[in-house]
């Protein structure tokens, strides 16, 4: 298995590019399961989780081009026009819990789906409750058997469905099976991110009818197809915020060109209330940090609050900031694996339930580390760039899920980093 090794104490300054949403492309990409036309996708980002897609995608039948993208150009075509197989296994699933997805699509568009459920994972149990609950308010009848979702669905209906939780999952499986569902969805409490409104930018290209996207009641009026289109995914707006934090936490000045920084509100208020300057315009931001950090509190909220995708990240921020900081985690229940991480190398982070309480440090040593989840893992690269001597990264594979070249990127803007094969 492949190590990152960093040498700490160097200032990051230049620019870097900011690569496609890999929490967009997900549900996108799937969402060429709901017509027989070709579909042309751009700025999709070479990661991992986007290679089990196209894999989960092919299993089914659905033809795939990604010449494109597999060159790192990001443009992916499918044509779903003879799918042969309507079935998510587990080994797919297990590996990325987004391969539910297909769910929605394969149900309204085929009237039938056998999905393996996801299990937990490493930050929690990641039930899909919620999903079932609303497929089957729009008509879908299941039965789990064997760790599988056998679904069926003469005709999906249109429904009124209110969310528990503003699960973004829940909410754009059920929009992609709306869309192509007899008559109306309302979707109450629905999920707010960036990434809802992208999906429901790509189905209304597609000719469906979603309303209210990016706000907590969506409508979707069902229509009976939908056609090929082409579409260039929104900047992956928490690699975005990472590279800010690596440019705030070692003092340099960073500027993220390609980012959405309407897309970051909640972080840049804490970023500036912990002394980091912020420059945005239109397509990149600028970073500095003036002075000291300061500590700053923080509780991780569903959109437009603070991202739980970003709490580890901005835990080294505050590892090493003036002060003491509560960090409170309350949408996942385990997504405090980096703590013991980030403690080996110095930091003073206690745990109390779902809160951290973050002692800021003078400075974090080098050490042998562990990657345990994808935004744990880019929060043991940020605490190697500031440590004084060596961090040795174990299984990056977490890694490779979510950032696109990150040594590389880092590298660019003058980290000592490299990626050593396993
Ligand atoms: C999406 O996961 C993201 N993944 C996650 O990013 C992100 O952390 C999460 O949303 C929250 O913003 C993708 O978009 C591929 P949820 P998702 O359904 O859809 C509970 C990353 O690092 N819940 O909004 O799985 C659930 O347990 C990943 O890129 C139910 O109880 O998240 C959690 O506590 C990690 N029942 C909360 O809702 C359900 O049926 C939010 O989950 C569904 C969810």
């Amino acid at each position: 298995m492949d190590k990152i090794v960093v040498h700490g104490g160097r200032r990051l300054t230049g620019e870097v590019v900011v690569s496609g949403s890999k929490n967009a492309s997900l549900p996108i990409l799937l969402s060429a399961l709901l017509t027989s036309e070709p579909c042309r996708f751009q700025g999709i980002p070479g990661l991992a989780d986007i290679h089990t897609t196209l894999k989960l995608l092919a299993g089914l039948g659905v033809k795939v081009d990604k010449e494109s993208w597999v060159a790192g150009e990001g443009d992916i075509a499918l044509q779903a026009d003879n799918v042969t197989k309507l079935e998510a296994s587990y080994d797919l699933v297990k590996t990325m819990r987004a391969s539910f997805l297909v769910l929605g699509p394969l149900l309204a568009r085929f009237g039938a789906a056998r999905v393996s459920t996801p299990g937990g994972c490493a930050i929690g149990s990641r039930p899909v409750n919620l999903h079932l609950k609303g497929l089957e308010a729009m008509g879908a009848t299941f039965e789990q058997v064997h760790g599988y979702v056998e679904a069926k669905a003469a005709k999906l209906r249109g429904a009124m469905i209110y969310l528990d939780l503003p699960s973004v999952g829940a909410t754009e499986n059920l929009m992609m099976a709306a869309a192509l569902a007899e008559g109306t969805t309302v979707i109450e409490n629905a999920a707010k991110e960036p990434e809802i409104e992208d999906l429901a930018g790509a189905l209304n290209k597609m000719g469906a009818q979603v309303k209210g996207a990016g706000s907590d009641i969506i409508r979707i009026e069902g229509v009976k197809d939908l056609k090929g289109i082409s579409h260039r995914v929104i900047p992956d707006r928490i690699e975005s915020a990472s590279f800010v934090i690596a440019g705030a936490l070692t003092g340099g000045e960073v500027v993220i060109k390609g980012a959405e920084p309407g897309h970051l509100e909640a972080f840049f208020i804490k970023l500036r209330e912990a002394g980091v300057a912020l420059d945005s315009a239109a397509g990149s931001i600028r970073v500095r940090r003036p002075g000291a950090i300061k500590s700053v509190n923080l509780t991780t909220l569903p959109y437009p609050g603070f991202p739980t995708d970003l709490q580890a990240q901005m835990m080294v921020l505050m590892a090493v900031a003036d002060g003491v900081s509560i960090v409170t985690e309350t949408i996942f229940e385990n997504r405090f694996m980096h703590v013991q991480e980030l403690d080996r190398m110095g930091a003073d982070i206690r745990l109390e339930g779902n809160r951290a309480v973050v002692r800021g440090v003078k400075g974090l040593s080098g050490a042998p580390v562990m990657a345990t989840d994808l935004r744990a893992s880019v929060s043991l690269v940020l605490a190697g760039l500031v440590a004084n001597g060596t961090t040795e990264i174990s299984r990056v594979y977490h890694l490779d899920r979510g950032y696109e070249h990150i040594e590389t990127k880092l590298s660019k803007l003058g980290a000592e980093i490299e990626r050593v094969r396993g």
